[in-house]
């Protein structure tokens, strides 16, 4: 019997919960029975929301507008951002923050009073960044954990993975990219521990699968983040958008071998953290006015570049000057971190850091609902790519983004209650003829090259040749990949490297289409456009 719900979640970070949240909760309060289910392929809070460390931005205090963060969010997106999204996202912000306060979220406060402390991040012109300590998307998940946990119609299944969407390609029918007449109907589902793909039907899906970090070799991602609901709603002819712009964040601890990489947060450069190459000296200086809280994708290649110079494996992060209890009462977890896997002092070392993958700008395209091209069908959360971030994101500015998306979808599918009919014709999951592969090797093999291959050719500085080694080599690894894939029973690990092989297509085809250097995507061969301002 396939599971029937009014509503799909797939993934139970900020994007998801959030969303599922407020449908449970306007179902609950009118006395009406819904069924929503929430999919999670791991544990329910084992999500790129849980590793967040600085915080959310939120224009908070007097000083502060609505303006200078709608300003600073344009200039980090390097004017690619669309304005009218930034502003929704901007001035909605403290409203859904208060929520997430009313579901039970904690956020600093200032010493013995009742103001939030306020931190602030590169690209930030004021102190905006409510957090935490360390640890401020932890506490945002647990909040909303506990919130969905206490709403009856919200029932979540772990280690649940989405293997595919159903549309009406499974009804036979042929479906156009640019048509728009298609429709989503739920997914195909496995059920990880019977290994049985069972159909989750509902009138109304949404994604909320999060980033692509494991499509690279060094990530802050951890290991779910494989880029699932961008390649599935890709194969059901979704539309993708931004997927050149892929955020390398400047500062990841440098622990060779490691991955994730662990974070040192940009806020600890907002406490006063300086940036410092091997040889001890500053070096922002040499390329941005703003030192080190000059935006992402400018310190990420200064270091990049400075790395190159010297031929140094990393670069470091002073903060042996600022005051010491203060900096642990603020980062106990990097503090600790610090201390526990390399040995630090943070009054008397500094930190080795590396850029590392970070964040996805691009994803599925979407309007200002959430909505896809797919009827029915939302995304929300990093997977989505709403127009807010441009060509590189402000910091913070992602679980503020998924807020304020989880909320605005979650109107729109109220709006549009009742329309979605599901056919009884839907087939069940069709594996006949595939088998158990005996081994496993040639999917680590894969794997290793495709980190390989989009690391060297399609990281932080790109150029042309590389861009086109990489699909040439990527071309042979789809191949590759694509014939396990028809001879095998579906597997979790068969069915990610599908999908990074495919975000890697997708992430190089939009790269070599770019022909001027903007925000994250930096081409040798390109001409640098001045930054203009376009509609
Ligand atoms: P996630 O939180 O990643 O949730 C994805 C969910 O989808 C998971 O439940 C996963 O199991 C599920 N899923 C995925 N694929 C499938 C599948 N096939 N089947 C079933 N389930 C699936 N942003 C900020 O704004 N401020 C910060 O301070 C900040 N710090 C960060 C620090 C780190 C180390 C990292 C990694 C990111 C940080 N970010 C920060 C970015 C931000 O955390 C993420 O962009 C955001 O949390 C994404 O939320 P999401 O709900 O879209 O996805
Ligand atoms: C960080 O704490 O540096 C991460 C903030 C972000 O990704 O927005």
């Amino acid at each position: 019997m396939p599971h029937q719900f009014d509503f799909l979640v797939i993934g139970s970070g900020i994007a998801g919960l959030s969303y599922a949240t407020k449908l449970a909760m306007h179902f609950e309060n009118q006395d009406q029975a819904v069924r929503i289910g929430v999919i999670t392929k791991v544990q329910a809070d084992e999500t790129n929301t849980k590793y967040a460390q600085g915080g959310i931005a939120a224009v908070w205090s007097e000083d502060d507008s609505f303006e200078k963060h709608i300003e600073d969010t344009m200039v980090a997106g390097d004017f690619l951002s669309d304005r009218h999204i930034v502003e929704i996202v901007v001035r909605e912000a403290p409203q859904r923050i208060h929520e997430l306060i009313d579901y039970g979220t904690r956020f600093d406060k200032e010493h013995g009073g009742d103001d939030y402390d306020l931190a602030k991040e590169g690209g930030h012109s004021d102190y905006r960044i409510l957090h935490f300590k360390d640890i401020t998307g932890a506490e945002i998940e647990r909040a909303l954990l506990e919130k969905a946990h206490s709403l009856k119609s919200i029932e979540i299944f772990t280690h649940f993975y989405a293997v595919e969407l159903i549309t009406r390609h499974h009804l036979g029918e042929t479906v156009h990219r640019y048509d728009n007449n298609n429709q989503c109907y739920g997914a195909y589902v496995l059920n990880t521990q019977t290994g049985q793909v069972e159909k989750f039907l509902a009138k109304t899906t949404l994604l909320a699968t999060g980033g692509i970090g494991n499509v690279y070799q060094n990530t802050t991602n951890p290991s779910i983040a494989t880029g699932d609901g961008i390649a599935m709603a890709y194969r059901a002819k979704g539309i993708c958008k931004d997927m050149e712009f892929i955020q390398f964040h400047p500062t990841a601890l440098y622990e060779p071998g490691k991955k994730p990489n662990f974070l040192i947060s940009e806020a600890v450069r907002g406490f006063g953290g300086v940036l410092k190459n091997m040889s001890g000296e500053t070096f922002m200086e040499n390329y941005d006015a703003r030192l080190s809280l000059a935006p992402r994708d400018i310190v990420a290649r200064a270091i990049d570049s400075e790395m190159k110079k010297t031929g140094d494996p990393h670069v470091f992060i002073d903060v042996t000057h600022c005051d010491y209890d203060r900096f642990v009462e603020h980062f106990p977890n990097i503090t600790a971190y610090c201390r526990d896997h390399l040995g630090l002092d943070l009054r008397k070392d500094f930190i080795p850091v590396v850029p590392a993958q970070h964040y996805m700008c691009g994803g599925v395209r979407v309007n200002e609902f959430g909505q896809t091209n797919i009827h029915f069908l939302y995304a929300v959360g990093e997977c989505a790519c709403t127009g807010l971030h441009g060509a590189n994101r402000l910091a913070s500015n992602s679980l503020l983004e998924a807020v304020v998306f989880g909320h605005r979808a979650y109107l729109k599918t109220v709006e549009n209650l009742g329309q979605s009919v599901i056919p009884d014709s839907i087939p069940d999951w069709n594996d006949a003829g595939t088998t158990h592969p005996e081994e496993l090797i040639l999917v680590t093999e894969i794997q290793r090259e495709l980190e390989a291959i989009m690391s060297n050719y399609v990281g932080i500085v790109r150029s042309n040749r590389r861009l086109k080694r990489a699909m040439d080599r990527l071309e042979l690894l789809y191949l590759e990949h694509e014939e396990l894939y028809r001879q095998s029973k579906v597997s979790v690990r068969i069915c990610e490297l599908r999908n990074m092989i495919e975000i890697a297509y997708l992430v190089i085809k939009a790269a070599m289409s770019r022909r001027d250097n903007r925000g994250l995507h930096f081409n040798l061969d390109n001409v640098k456009t001045a930054t203009v301002e376009t509609e």
